[in-house]
């Protein structure tokens, strides 16, 4: 064991420090269809210590900070958009380097992401400078200059529908989307609202001879399943990004966003998911509103009306200008998961952003996981409530084919839903919070939503009085929206409301 040690130290002290110095090169296959990985290291030492640049198809990121101890190094990556860097660490043995994230992977779309047991990917070295093939460069032509866009008249309420991604991820084909469409149809879906039946991610191969967007195997016909959604009374949506490459490294529409709106159209798609990603990899800080745009841009000029769902997490306070860039709807947060905790630190911070959502432009926390199986029905009809209150769009990402019965009271339950849909378009905000219970208010185009929330283990007896919601009558007329009944509340209401749970009323 000793030798093994003292022989790893030499080998260790065997790197001079020099040799890190140039371009390293990975390549990783892709998973299903996914294009593969590739990844440039450039480094410049002085020293024990070194900067440089990352860049792949997907990201381009700064390193800083870099030191070289024996085989070992460390460094930071820093991308455009990150608040804080990606902590990094690498290894030379003889010609290879691994790098790995510090306490993860390195992030989104750095190198080495990917689910299961991690191997390090390992880098070659192929250059004593810099040597960037060309073809990973950002070479787009000027982006056109911001303009205010006006509104597109679509989404004057929340988008309500269906997303393939929360429950199907890459598995999403043409059969199921039909499917999708049959049971949304079939299960009253459709009829409280439900319209949308949105394909997310990996539906994408690569382009043809002329640069037209082709689908993979999964989705034979696009033209002949939008048809057959239409069919059902129900209307379809697509996904894309503003880079080469997808969140999950499908092709997207970089320098090719009017040829694919006109693509979309002629399919008779009526909604896009335009996910940001892989963009920081050909676009800086300063391009990424304007690329937004461009795609708004091309969608007013496809010749069909296309529900415009911006996907960049919320970086670059969005709602400051997503309707501006044309956007109906953005992503206020990064994705949401099956559980209560992220479900309800994604909803109650959704606190202070009312003031950009409106008819025809929305913020959206991210599509519904209701049915999915990792929270309770109690936890459920929170997530349902919260996303009501919030004027959110209502995209259910369940198995609408195999719906319990307490799942399709929590989605149908059309009361709720009106509060969504209110066409006043007031997005709801707390007006009061004693610890875990939360109290919100939503104005409606006539009285108020009051939402009692208990974020807290235990139940909680909670208290509102119809002056703090704003409501000036003595005895309103009060409705609890869960146990469909009137209530008899003069002055004030007290009820105990379940842990994790919601007494949801409307007042007027
Ligand atoms: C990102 C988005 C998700 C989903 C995936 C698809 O993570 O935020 O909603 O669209 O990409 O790859």
């Amino acid at each position: 064991m000793r030798n093994l040690v003292a022989c790893m130290l030499l080998l260790g002290s065997a790197l001079p420090a020099a040799d890190l110095g140039g371009t390293w090169f990975m390549e990783q296959a892709g998973r299903s269809g996914s294009q593969a990985r590739k990844t440039y290291y450039y480094f410049k030492v002085e020293g024990n210590s070194f900067t440089g640049q990352m860049v792949s198809y997907t990201d381009s990121r700064k390193v800083q900070n870099g030191k070289i101890d024996g085989n070992a190094i460390t460094f930071e990556t820093q991308g455009a958009f990150n608040d804080r860097p990606s902590q990094m660490r690498g290894e030379v043995n003889g010609d290879d380097l691994t790098i790995s994230g510090v306490g993860g992977r390195g992030g989104r779309g750095g190198p080495g992401g990917g689910r299961g047991n991690f191997t390090p990917p390992v880098y070659k070295k192929i250059s004593a400078t810099m040597a960037f093939p060309a073809d990973l460069l950002p070479n787009h032509k000027p982006l056109p200059p911001l303009k205010a866009l006006p509104p597109n008249g679509l989404a004057l309420t929340p988008p309500m529908g269906w997303n393939s991604w929360n429950k199907f991820a890459g598995r999403v084909d043409d059969k199921s989307v039909r499917e999708m469409a049959d049971a949304i149809a079939s299960s009253g879906m459709r009829d409280a609202g439900y319209v949308y039946v949105n394909i997310d991610d990996t539906w994408e191969a690569g382009r043809d001879a002329n640069g037209n967007i082709l689908t993979n195997e999964k989705f034979p016909d696009m033209k002949a399943l939008a048809d057959y959604v239409h069919s059902k009374g129900l209307k379809i949506g697509i996904y894309s990004g503003p880079g080469r490459l997808t969140c999950a490294s499908f092709t997207a529409s970089y320098d090719h966003e009017e040829q694919d709106a006109k693509t979309w159209a002629a399919w008779g798609i009526d909604y896009l998911k335009y996910d940001w990603c892989a963009a920081s990899g050909v676009y800086t800080k300063e391009e990424h509103v304007p690329a937004y745009q461009k795609m708004g841009l091309a969608l007013r000029a496809s010749g069909r009306p296309i529900v415009y769902s911006l996907c960049q997490y919320g970086w670059l306070d969005v709602g400051e200008w997503g309707a501006s860039v044309g956007g109906n709807l953005w992503r206020t947060t990064g994705d949401i998961s099956d559980r209560w905790d992220s479900m309800a630190n994604i909803g109650f911070n959704q606190n202070g952003r009312e003031k950009y959502a409106g008819p025809g432009h929305w913020n959206d926390p991210d599509m519904l996981e209701i049915g999915n199986g990792g929270m309770t029905d109690t936890e459920y009809r929170t997530h349902m409530s919260l996303w009501s209150m919030l004027a959110a769009p209502l995209l259910a990402g369940h198995d609408v084919r195999t719906m319990g019965d307490s799942i399709k009271e929590i989605l149908l339950n059309r009361e709720v839903i009106a509060i969504d849909q209110d066409k006043a378009g007031h997005q709801g905000f707390r007006i009061r919070q004693d610890g875990e219970q939360e109290v919100w208010k939503k104005p409606l185009a006539e009285g108020v939503a009051v939402a009692l929330f208990n974020r807290g283990k235990d139940p909680a007896k909670m208290t509102v009085k119809w002056s703090e919601a704003g409501v000036t009558k003595a005895n309103p007329k009060v409705r609890d929206l869960w146990a469909h009944k009137d209530i008899e509340a003069p002055g004030e209401y007290t009820v105990e409301v379940p842990s994790h749970g919601v007494v949801m009323l409307k007042v007027n």
